[in-house]
């Protein structure tokens, strides 16, 4: 008898793959040190490396968390518009704009190794 499953699984993959998906990350990473230093074209040219440099002060690794600016339990990327809004006073992006993909691909990779800390403050 198929499974619910039966059309759901892992595909396979070999080295090349893996160093092809590895370029893409890493094109995407570039992207976003590149908007983080001032790539957003907002027009009071501030960036976020003024603040965060080398991303610190990120914390990509306690998201979701509670943030008093916001109110309430947000993802990394609600935070992020907070600063696109306020310092940089610029319009929100999007959750899946390639930009907000970037810097958060920047971000996580500055923090690369640091343990997963949900909710931490
Ligand atoms: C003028 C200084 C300034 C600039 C420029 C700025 N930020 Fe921030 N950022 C802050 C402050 C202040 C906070 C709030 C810290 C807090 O209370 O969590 C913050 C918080 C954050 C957080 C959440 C940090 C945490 O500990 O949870 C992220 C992520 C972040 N900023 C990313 C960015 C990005 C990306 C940009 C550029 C688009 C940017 N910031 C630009 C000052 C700045």
């Amino acid at each position: 008898m198929a499974s619910i499953f039966s059309n759901v699984h892992a595909d396979s993959f070999d080295e090349s793959d893996l160093e092809r998906w590895r370029a893409e990350y890493m094109s995407v990473v570039d992207e976003g040190e590149k908007l983080f230093h001032g790539g957003l074209g907002n027009e009071n040219t501030v960036s976020c490396d003024q603040c965060h440099p080398n991303a610190s002060n990120t914390h990509p690794e306690t998201y979701p968390k509670f943030q008093k600016q916001i109110g309430r339990v947000v993802e990394q990327w609600e935070m992020i518009n907070w600063c696109i809004n306020n310092p940089l006073e610029a319009n929100s992006l999007a959750a899946d704009d390639p930009r907000m993909i970037a810097l958060q691909a920047y971000i996580k990779y500055e923090r690369r190794g640091v343990e997963l800390a949900p909710g931490k403050h």
